[in-house]
């Protein structure tokens, strides 16, 4: 049954921690949205609404892993019957598998040593989960809605480096895929941008890591909420475009 609420209505994937969860409880606390928090476990995603919620935002989890064409397709279904439309998405979710963590430093893997088939399923997260879960919700975007996709300064063509060729490469593909949708969303009215949050305290950002969670959420919840709505097909970081 379709649910009624004044509010803007923003999905965020990978939402039951690190910057997805921070994302999430930004736009609810600081901007007034209703957020639907996205993630593939279904107890953990329940634990990360209950949390958000016990802070007095308004916020609700449902199951969705973006690798998965059937749950994409069952979570859009889901957002159809609840919500009718949305307004925002932000494509959070992503995998770093190429690193080992250390006491003293993370061990990278080389372009040249990496595993084929571990590229593959770094894709299979990083571009094609973004583009399954992009392909169903577009129909439920409102006319100036925002897509916002979390890339990284690691997928930049300036920053070639032999390190983590998988993860890098599935960013520079889903900034070339940021600037494709948006092109072709421009006369729906929807806006494609992609970020770098920069190096942040998560599981993934790793201990070593230069800033914390509030800090690297600032400029994709800026994308979502505050940025000019004509500004499209463009990658940011702390909140400036930058080269691909
Ligand atoms: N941290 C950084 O320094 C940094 C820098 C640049 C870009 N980024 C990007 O920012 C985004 C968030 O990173 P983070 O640091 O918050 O990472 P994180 O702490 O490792 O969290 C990743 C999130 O993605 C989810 N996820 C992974 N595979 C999924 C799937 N198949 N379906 C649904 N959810 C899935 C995880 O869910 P589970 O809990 O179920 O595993 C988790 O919620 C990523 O796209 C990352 O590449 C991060």
């Amino acid at each position: 049954m379709t649910q009624t609420t004044d509010k803007k209505i923003a999905v965020v994937t990978g939402a039951n921690r690190g910057l997805g969860l921070e994302i999430a409880r930004q736009l609810a606390r600081d901007h007034g949205f209703h957020v639907v928090l996205a993630a593939r476990d279904a107890t953990k995603v329940a634990a990360a609404a209950v949390a958000l919620r016990a802070d007095g935002l308004d916020a609700v989890g449902h199951v969705l892993d973006i690798t998965s064409a059937d749950s994409a397709a069952a979570f859009a279904e889901w957002i159809s019957d609840t919500y009718g439309a949305i307004d925002v998405l932000v494509n959070n979710a992503g995998v770093l598998l190429e690193r080992i963590y250390g006491e003293t430093e993370n061990i990278e893997t080389d372009a040249l040593d990496v595993d084929v088939d571990l590229v593959g399923t770094i894709l299979d997260t990083n571009l094609l989960g973004p583009l399954r879960v992009t392909q169903k919700l577009v129909p439920l975007i409102k006319r100036g809605g925002r897509i916002v996709n979390m890339s990284s300064q690691m997928g930049q063509f300036g920053w070639a480096d032999s390190g983590m060729v998988g993860y890098r490469l599935s960013k520079t593909a889903l900034n070339g895929l940021t600037a494709n949708l948006a092109v072709g969303l421009k006369t729906r009215g929807i806006s494609v941008n992609c970020c770098c949050p920069g190096w942040v305290k998560t599981d993934m950002g790793s201990k070593f890591a230069m800033i914390d969670v509030e800090e690297g959420a600032q400029t994709p919840v800026w994308l979502a909420a505050q940025a000019d709505a004509a500004l499209t097909g463009k990658f940011f970081h702390e909140k400036t475009e930058i080269p691909w």
